[in-house]
């Protein structure tokens, strides 16, 4: 459900890699329970405002603010513990850790401050371990890996490793759950699914910025899409509004996409 509170707002954001303008000028805001989604053509800067608004990037003028509160400079650590967790477009699991440990890792992300500050003696240490491995349990449920959770994550087909990458951001209960191409690389079958299964996450009450090449996914489940060319935002609207805006299908005219 989309509510009226505007949860994340980017206000006249810039960056630039030497001569080349990858964002210019961007402002947007995402409502708390939407799907919103960022499409354009290669290199239009997607994955650089993912970057900036997680804080691996600092843009080169601009303001971040998250549930009203400006969270500009932040590293990437805090802006997680504030409830923004990301994912990568190219995945990033360990190989050498079973499904349920790549899990965790995201649940440790969120527990250390609080496992520092509390002090436990040993059975508060098991009891913070059992939380972390029921918590990693119930993402894996979401994506629905629970199955291969002693699976070794390096023998998992791909479409279950980028499942198993949205299970360990789910992990840390964001509120602002990024995704960068969940579907790049999946058959037309895991494209359905993963469509699905993002579709549940905002059931859960999660707000989802989505960065997705497959349009007939993000037509399918956004409530908002913001499309970017060169760095520059040229439309912004509903599924239908942006699939007929001219700019758009001009921005799109040689890539191999149906918009
Ligand atoms: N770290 C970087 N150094 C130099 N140029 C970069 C860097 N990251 C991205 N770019 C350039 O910025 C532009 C936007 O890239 P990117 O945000 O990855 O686009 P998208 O995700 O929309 O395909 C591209 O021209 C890309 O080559
Ligand atoms: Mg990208």
């Amino acid at each position: 459900m989309v509510l009226e509170e505007t949860l994340l707002e980017i206000e006249n954001m810039s960056k630039s890699f030497g001569g080349l303008q990858a964002v210019s000028e961007l402002s947007f805001t995402v409502s708390r329970g939407e799907i919103k989604a960022i499409i354009g053509p290669n290199g239009a800067g997607k994955t650089t405002v993912f970057n900036l608004i997680s804080g691996l990037q600092r843009p080169d003028q601009g303001q971040k603010r998250f549930r009203g509160k400006v969270f500009d400079g932040l590293p990437p650590h805090e802006i997680a513990a504030l409830g923004i967790v990301r994912t990568f477009q190219i995945v990033q699991i360990f190989d050498n850790l079973t499904v349920c440990q790549n899990a965790m890792v995201g649940r440790h992300t969120r527990s250390k401050g609080e496992f520092w500050r509390s002090g436990v003696g040993l059975g508060g240490l098991r009891k913070e371990e059992e939380s972390i491995h029921d918590g990693a349990l119930r993402a894996l449920e979401i994506v629905g890996l629970t199955s291969k959770k002693d699976e070794m994550a390096g023998n998992l087909p791909f479409g279950e490793e980028k499942l198993l990458e949205i299970a360990r951001a789910m992990a840390t209960e964001p509120e602002l759950l990024m995704l960068d191409e969940p579907a790049a690389g999946l058959n037309e079958k895991e494209t359905e699914d993963m469509a699905g299964i993002i579709k549940s996450i905002q059931e859960l009450g999660v707000t989802i910025l989505l960065v997705e090449h497959d349009m007939s996914l993000v037509m399918d489940i956004s409530d908002d899409i913001l499309v970017l060319n060169y760095g520059v935002k040229i439309a912004e609207g509903s599924p239908d509004s942006v699939r007929e805006n001219p700019a758009v299908i001009e921005a799109y005219l040689g890539e191999d996409v149906d918009v």
